[in-house]
C-alpha cells in the first residue's frame, strides 16, 4: 500500500509550503482583497473563517489533488455507506446512522435503521416516563438525582452537553457525571445526593471498564447502606454489551443498548447521552441530532473547496507535516463550551494519535497534532503570553457565538471583542519600530527605549481559524460536533491511519491490573519491571 509520503502530491504540498513560508499572512490579505470571503465557508449555523491561515487557493487545490490521489471520496463513501473502515476490529463506524433522518437500512447483513429506531424509541420512552414521574424509586417516590458513571467516550459527551445546554434548558434532574476512579471525585457527589432519591446510570460500551464498575460498586454500597430497599429499581445500564450488563445485575428493562459499530468517542448520539435526554427532554436531543445530520449531508455533498470538515482536516495535516507545528490550540469564547477542548482531545487524539499505518508500517510523518486549549478570556491571562511571543508555532482555533443568551450585551460585546482582538494580534504582531513609537509617546528614550521596544514587539504571522456559531442551540452543537468528527476521519485518511481503534490505551490498563495486586501485597512485582517502579511501590507500601 502506498504511503502518504510516497505520493507525488504530498511532495508538491511540501514544496508549496516552503514557498509560502516567505510570505506574511498580512501579505496574503494585501494581495487579495477578497481573501476573507474566498476563505470563509458556512454550513447551517456555523461560519468558519480560514483566511488568517498560511494558505491560498493553490493550497486547497493541491490538497484536492492529494485527496484525489488517495481516493478520499471513495473512503468517505465507505464510511457513510457502512462498509468496514475500522480494519483492526473489522467494523464499520456508523455513528452517522444515529442522527440521520434517513439511515442506511443495513450494514454487513445486519439491520441498521430499524435498530437505531428501536434503541432511540426505548431511550425516549424511558425519558418520558422518568420525567413524568412514572418510573419511581424503590420507595415509590420520584427520582431527584442522577449519578451517571462512565469514562472517556462514555462520559465526555454527556458532560459537554449537560454544561453547554444547561444555561438555556431547565434540568428535570440534578445530574452528576463521575468518571475518575479517584474517590475524591465520587465522594463529594455522594455527599450531595440523597440515596433514596438517586438513580444510578452505569454507562460503558464494553461494560468491563474498571473505573466505571468500581465506582458503580461504591455507589451501590452507599445506596444499600443508606436504606435503598431495591437496588435494581435504582439502576440503569447503557451499553453495547447488554449481556454483560445483565450479568452485572442490571434488569433487562433498564438496559439502554447501542450497537458495537458506534465507537466510544462517537457515542454521544446514542443512549450514552441518557442524562441529557432525561434532564432536558427528547425534543432537545432530537434537535441536536438534526444539527449533526445537516453537517453529515454537507460532508457528503459539498465540493472539496467548500467542505468544512475536509478543509479543517487539511489544515491539521498541513501545519503538522509541513510547518512543524506539534500542537493545535482551541479557545472557546463561550463559557458553556468549556468542556469542548476535553471532548475534542479524546475525539481527535484517541482517533489519530497513532504511529502506524492501517497496514502496520511505522509512519515517518506526523499524524495527530496534540490538541489542547481552554476558555477565553481566561486563557488570555495565562497561556497567551506564549501564543504571542513564544517560540512554538501553534495554529489556533477560536470558537465564539454571535448571539449570547444572557441578555448582558456589554459582556458579550467585550467577549467577542477579545476573541477578535486575539486573532488579529496573533496575525499582525507589532514591529520594533511601532513599539518604539508608542513608548516615545510615553516619554521613554535612550537605552531603555531600545530595550523595552524589543520586548514589546511581536513577530505576528501566527495563524488562526475563527468559527462563529449563530447561537448555542442544540442544533448548533450537533453541527459543531459532527463537523469535528468528520474532520477527524478525514485527517486520519490523509495520513493513512485507522482513526477507529485505540490500541494504545491497552498496555497501561493491563499493567495497572497487575500493579494493583502488587500494591495490595497479594503478589510480587514481576521481574521485568524497572527499579523506578519497584522503588515507588515500596515507598507507597511503606
Ligand atoms: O480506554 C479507552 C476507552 O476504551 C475509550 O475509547 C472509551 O471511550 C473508554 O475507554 C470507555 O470505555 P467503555 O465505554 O467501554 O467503558
Amino acid at each position: 500500500m502506498k504511503l502518504p509520503v510516497d505520493y507525488r502530491e504530498w511532495a508538491v504540498l511540501g514544496r508549496h509550503a516552503e514557498a509560502l513560508k516567505s510570505r506574511n499572512l498580512i501579505d496574503h490579505f494585501a494581495a487579495n482583497p477578497d481573501r476573507h470571503s474566498d476563505l470563509t465557508k458556512s454550513v447551517d449555523t456555523l461560519r468558519v473563517d480560514y483566511s488568517k491561515n498560511h494558505i491560498t487557493a493553490e493550497t486547497i487545490a493541491l490538497f484536492g489533488a492529494y485527496a484525489d490521489a488517495i481516493d478520499l471520496e471513495g473512503l468517505r463513501a465507505k464510511l457513510l455507506g457502512g462498509e468496514v473502515v475500522n480494519f483492526s476490529e473489522s467494523r464499520p463506524a456508523l455513528h452517522t446512522a444515529l442522527r440521520s433522518a434517513n439511515p442506511i437500512p443495513a450494514s454487513m447483513g445486519e439491520p441498521v435503521a430499524a435498530r437505531v429506531e428501536d434503541e432511540r424509541a426505548k431511550l425516549f420512552d424511558v425519558a418520558d416516563r422518568l420525567r413524568a414521574g412514572e418510573i419511581l424509586a424503590a420507595d415509590g417516590k420520584p427520582f431527584k438525582h442522577i449519578i451517571f458513571l462512565g469514562i472517556g467516550g462514555s462520559s465526555l459527551g454527556p458532560a459537554l452537553l449537560m454544561k453547554a445546554l444547561g444555561y438555556s434548558n431547565e434540568a428535570a434532574f440534578d445530574v452528576h457525571i463521575v468518571s475518575n476512579i479517584d474517590a475524591h471525585a465520587l465522594m463529594p457527589v455522594l455527599n450531595n445526593c440523597e440515596a433514596v432519591r438517586t438513580l444510578l446510570i452505569v454507562a460503558s460500551k464494553t461494560f468491563t471498564t474498571t473505573e466505571t464498575l468500581t465506582n458503580a460498586e461504591t455507589v451501590q454500597r452507599w445506596m444499600k447502606d443508606s436504606g435503598v430497599t431495591d437496588l435494581n429499581a435504582h439502576l440503569m445500564g447503557v451499553t453495547a454489551a447488554p449481556e454483560k450488563a445483565k450479568e452485572y445485575g442490571v434488569p433487562e428493562d433498564n438496559i439502554l443498548p447501542f450497537a458495537e459499530w458506534v465507537g466510544g468517542r462517537y457515542s454521544l448520539w446514542s443512549a450514552i447521552s441518557a442524562p441529557v435526554v432525561f434532564a432536558y427532554g427528547a425534543d432537545v436531543f432530537q434537535e441536536f441530532l438534526a444539527g449533526a445530520d445537516a453537517v453529515d449531508q454537507h460532508f457528503a455533498e459539498a465540493p472539496f473547496e467548500d467542505n468544512i470538515p475536509i478543509l479543517s482536516a487539511c489544515l491539521d495535516v498541513w501545519y503538522a507535516n509541513f510547518w512543524n507545528a506539534q500542537t493545535r490550540a482551541l479557545f472557546v469564547y463561550d463559557d458553556r463550551l468549556g468542556l469542548l477542548p476535553d471532548y475534542l482531545q479524546q475525539l481527535e487524539t484517541e482517533s489519530n494519535g497513532k504511529d502506524r499505518t492501517q497496514e502496520g508500517a511505522f509512519v515517518t510523518w506526523q499524524t495527530s497534532p496534540i490538541l489542547w486549549g481552554g476558555v477565553g478570556t481566561d486563557c488570555q491571562h495565562s497561556v497567551f503570553q506564549l501564543m504571542h511571543q513564544g517560540t512554538h508555532l501553534v495554529p489556533v482555533e477560536f470558537i465564539g457565538t454571535k448571539h449570547a443568551d444572557h441578555g448582558e450585551d456589554l459582556h458579550h460585546r467585550k467577549l467577542l471583542a477579545n476573541m477578535l482582538a486575539q486573532s488579529a494580534a496573533l496575525m499582525r504582531g507589532r514591529s520594533v519600530g511601532e513599539a518604539k513609537e508608542k513608548l516615545q509617546g510615553k516619554g521613554v528614550s535612550g537605552e531603555k527605549l531600545d530595550h523595552l521596544a524589543a520586548s514589546k514587539s511581536f513577530r505576528g504571522n501566527r495563524p488562526s481559524t475563527t468559527i462563529l456559531i449563530d447561537r448555542l442551540t442544540p442544533r448548533a452543537l450537533g453541527n459543531l460536533i459532527a463537523f469535528y468528527e468528520h474532520k477527524t476521519f478525514v485527517a486520519g485518511m490523509l495520513v493513512g491511519i485507522n482513526p477507529y481503534d485505540q490500541m494504545g490505551v491497552e498496555l497501561g490498563k493491563e499493567l495497572a491490573t497487575e500493579l494493583e495486586g502488587v500494591i495490595k501485597g497479594d503478589v510480587d512485582l514481576p521481574q521485568d519491571y524497572d527499579s523506578s517502579t519497584q522503588a515507588l511501590i515500596h515507598h507507597i507500601q511503606s
